[in-house]
């Protein structure tokens, strides 16, 4: 038999974000609004979350409507058009629309020429995988730019009388664009996932399950927030100190932390943990916009650019973790 020749693409040498777009869902939610229905107040919520309040859609808006505002923020900040984009990765957990996909429909209505499109759910950690897989398109010579959007519409989900949950999540959406480079600009990925504690955070039933019963309750999301609380603070640390030693870089080469904003006592307990020195600015963008789960990372490193926190060409770490439980980290060198 004789050897066929394949051929076979090649890559980029290197990956790198290249542009950022966001979309804050419309409507503020403060904690005295949600306070009444589990028995909660102002202060507690804050002092056990760091929230004080929240972003939830309006009524025009939509996991599309959101998907597509960032992205097109994203594509205008890096120059890039439509046609140019070969891979469009959407990062979401709250599509109740399961078929199909929601990626396929954001190509098109941005102008897209079909590129591969898809969904991934890694709920949380969903963006920090889609920025994993990007770059391993375009350093494997699959893509030249890929869109990865993480958004998310969590209020749907959330039941406002659950008190673990109702005051913690909110909705928007973040995109960036990839693209090839010269020098590194996406580190190593450290992911992985705990699938023994894929009930510490899931929807209440499966949808056949809640639609076939009496009362046709729409699920909501349920978690057991110790456990998760404890996961995120301890395991998350090590998985932070793993991606630097796999870049190959200590925290004292790094500008900004910018974690999933999941709850401002992980992020303080995490960047206690890793040693984060003085100078490395860390994204709390929580406060006021709510876990946003897989749109969380781009919200928050928009919102360093705003307030002049982050400056082009800075060196962040990445990490995200939640449901699954799942978590994917990387270094970044941010555009
Ligand atoms: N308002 C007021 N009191 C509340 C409350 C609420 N919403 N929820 C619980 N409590 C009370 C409990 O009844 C309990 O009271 P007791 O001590 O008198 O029995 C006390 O507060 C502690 O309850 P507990 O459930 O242990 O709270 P906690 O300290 O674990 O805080 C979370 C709850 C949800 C804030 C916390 O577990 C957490 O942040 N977990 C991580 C969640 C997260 O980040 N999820 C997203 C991951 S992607």
């Amino acid at each position: 038999m004789t050897a066929a020749t394949w051929t076979l693409p090649t890559g980029s040498p290197h990956a790198a974000v290249i542009g950022l777009g966001v979309h804050r869902a419309e409507r503020v939610v403060p904690n005295a609004a949600i306070v009444d229905a589990i028995d909660s107040s102002d202060e507690w919520i804050q002092r056990r979350s760091g929230i004080t309040e929240r972003r939830w859609v309006g009524p025009d808006e939509t996991l599309e409507s959101m998907s597509l505002a960032a992205a097109r923020a994203a594509l205008t900040d890096a120059g890039i058009e439509p046609a140019q984009i070969d891979a469009v990765i959407l990062a979401t957990c709250t599509n109740t629309q399961q078929i199909t996909g929601l990626a396929p429909r954001i190509a098109h209505l941005l102008g897209a020429q079909g590129p591969a499109a898809f969904d991934i759910a890694a709920a949380c950690a969903g963006f920090s995988h889609g920025i994993a897989i990007a770059a391993d398109l375009i350093r494997g010579g699959t893509a030249r730019h890929v869109l990865v959007i993480g958004a998310e519409r969590l209020s749907t989900l959330v039941s406002e009388t659950d008190r673990g949950t109702a005051f913690i999540f909110g909705d928007g959406a973040g995109a960036v664009v990839v693209g090839p480079s010269d020098v590194p600009g996406i580190g190593p990925v450290v992911w992985g996932s705990d699938g023994e504690q894929h009930h510490a955070i899931e929807l209440s039933a499966d949808w056949v399950e809640a639609f076939g019963s009496e009362d046709r309750t729409l699920p909501h999301i349920a978690m057991d927030g110790a456990a998760v609380f404890r996961w995120a603070s301890y395991e998350m640390a090590k998985v932070a100190q793993l991606t630097l030693d796999r870049t190959g870089i200590t925290v004292d080469d790094l500008d900004l932390f910018v974690p999933h904003q999941a709850n401002m006592r992980i992020i303080d307990a995490m960047a206690k943990a890793i040693k984060l020195p003085d100078h490395v600015r860390i994204a709390r963008d929580i406060a006021d916009q709510g876990n946003t789960s897989a749109a969380s990372i781009p919200l928050a490193l928009a919102r360093m650019y705003a307030d002049g926190t982050a400056r082009s060409g800075d060196l962040a770490l990445m990490i995200a973790f939640g449901a699954g439980l799942t978590y994917a980290a990387q270094v970044v060198r941010i555009p």
